[in-house]
């Protein structure tokens, strides 16, 4: 499948299809408009029959229309036209995919350039969420025995762009979407894939690929077992003793042509690729989607792979920290005290809290690099679940500078965000009377105590951790590839 950017001639072009909008109340689009005249009023006579009336999710598709070379044109209600937004135009394009996929059309047009989604640099968001949303539309698990990589419908979209000064930023917004694209269903892809093949190793694999796919820019280094029992990474070490998948950590180390400062911007992802709780086990009701753990460790994957197609001038430092959290006679247990890489020991009061015990060693490994900004992703708790939903993610910062960067990276993108404190009153549901931590809080705000947990880790650098417990799956479509665009926006942004 292949997107082109092109402004043509509506009425010339051969194509299966040409898309168009038209607004409550029947008002057309300009490219409706044109059509319309092309064919000497073709497209008003057929209103005329009242089918469609231009509200959200009306669609008719019109066969034979005189003088023009198209073999169909497909005409799509987007509502109030001032009332258009991304969330509108996620839901068309969904809608629109889910038709074309019943016809027998492998080409079309898709003209919405003169649409205004209220944003800036309009042409530029328009063209990337399009693009975005189709291909998400288009997305679906593999099933483990398919062997076609991909499954296609469609061969050349062409995106019409109306006016020729728009056309460098269409184009540069197509190139853009192409590269998140592929980092968001690569992200997917891995995470959906089943705990019994994707295992820690497995990850490292994966990212010793990534090595050999892009071999200018990335680096990889693997920190297996013992490399981490040398360095004190014992907490991390700790939560994969009951396992036979051992722990690895893949250390992923991107560097862009003509890197425009001296900043390091690291990337760690909660990379539990089954978290069963250990010890203290999870209950049977759905616990497989615990393989689901390591959302994070795929968001940062995918991430590294658009960095890559996108040849960022940056240096970002990835960490997927994979591990495998079971019970078992060799399991860390709760009362266990383990003495963190940084020295701090810690009092595991519960198994399952794993995720701050691998991520608190992840972070003070980063200490080497001396990164100026280091960004955590994670799958952390189901109280941010309880306390945001699963639309939105937990965000915390230390750094008032990231945490505006990031609320502007969310609303561009529309990956959802929300902010929550690191007061220090909630590091009293921390304290040990034998360590100097305990690993889990009590009942009460969960997603918090867990990042204040990690906070003390993090003190070395501007610091962001993403609790991604609700957004980073879902139980009917599996991964959803979040925050791969939230953090690919960030770091575009990094550039200006
Ligand atoms: N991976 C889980 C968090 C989770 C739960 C993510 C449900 C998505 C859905 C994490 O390791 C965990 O088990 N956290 C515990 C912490 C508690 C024991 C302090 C939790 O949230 O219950
Ligand atoms: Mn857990
Ligand atoms: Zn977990």
């Amino acid at each position: 499948m292949k997107f082109i950017i092109k402004s043509c001639n509506l009425d010339k072009i051969n194509t299966d299809c040409i898309i168009v909008s038209i607004f409550d109340s029947c008002k057309f689009s300009i490219s409706a408009n044109y059509l319309d005249q092309c064919s000497n009023g073709y497209i008003t006579s057929l209103l005329k029959f009242g089918d469609i009336q231009g509200k959200i999710g009306e669609t008719l598709m019109l066969y034979n229309i005189p003088k023009i070379s198209a073999k169909r044109i497909f005409i799509v209600g987007f509502g109030k036209e001032k009332e258009i937004n991304q969330f509108i135009l996620k839901k068309i394009c969904k809608n629109i995919i889910e038709k074309l996929k019943q016809t027998s059309i492998k080409n079309f047009v898709c003209s919405f350039s003169e649409l205004s989604i209220n944003i800036k640099n309009n042409i530029y968001w328009l063209i990337r969420s399009i693009t975005l949303f189709l291909y998400k539309a288009l997305y679906k698990i593999r099933k483990m025995n398919d062997v076609l990589k991909k499954n296609i419908y469609f061969n050349v979209i062409i995106l019409n762009v109306l006016k020729d000064n728009e056309l460098l930023s269409a184009k540069k917004a197509l190139k853009h979407a192409l590269a998140i694209n592929l980092g968001i269903t690569s992200a997917k892809d891995i995470n959906n894939l089943p705990p019994n093949i994707c295992n820690p190793e497995y990850l490292s694999i994966q990212a010793k690929k990534l090595a050999k796919k892009y071999p200018k820019n990335i680096f990889v280094k693997i920190i297996d077992l013992e490399k981490m029992k040398k360095l004190g990474m014992n907490a991390y070490v700790a939560v994969g003793q009951g396992s036979k998948n051992k722990p690895f950590m893949s250390v992923i180390k991107y560097t862009g042509k003509n890197v425009i400062n001296n900043k390091i911007v690291a990337l760690v992802g909660k990379g539990l690729t089954f978290d069963s709780g250990g010890i203290s086990i999870k209950p049977a009701l759905n616990m497989h989607e615990m393989k689901y753990d390591m959302s994070g460790a795929a968001a940062v994957y995918g991430v590294l792979i658009a960095a890559s197609e996108l040849e960022l001038p940056l240096t970002i430092i990835g960490i997927l920290s994979g591990c495998e959290n079971m019970p078992g006679s060799s399991s860390f247990r709760p009362g266990d005290v383990l003495t963190t890489m940084s020295g701090k020991t810690v009092e595991v009061l519960n198994t399952d809290a794993e995720g701050r015990l691998v991520l608190c060693d992840t972070l003070t490994y980063l200490e080497r690099f001396s990164p100026n900004i280091v960004i955590d992703i994670a799958t952390l708790t189901g109280a941010c679940v309880t306390a945001l939903g699963d639309s939105v993610s937990g965000f915390f910062t230390n750094s008032e500078y990231l945490s505006d960067e990031f609320e502007k990276a969310s609303k561009e993108t529309n990956d959802k965000i929300w902010r929550l404190p690191l007061f220090t009153e909630y590091q009293k549901q921390l304290t040990s009377s034998i360590a100097d931590f305990s690993n889990s809080g009590n009942s009460k705000a969960g997603a918090i105590t867990a990042a204040c947990f990690l906070y003390n880790f993090a003190k070395k650098y501007n610091w962001v951790h993403l609790d991604i417990a609700g957004t980073a799956w879902k139980s009917q479509t599996g991964s959803t590839g979040r925050p791969v665009e939230l953090v690919c926006q960030f770091l575009l942004n990094q550039l200006n």
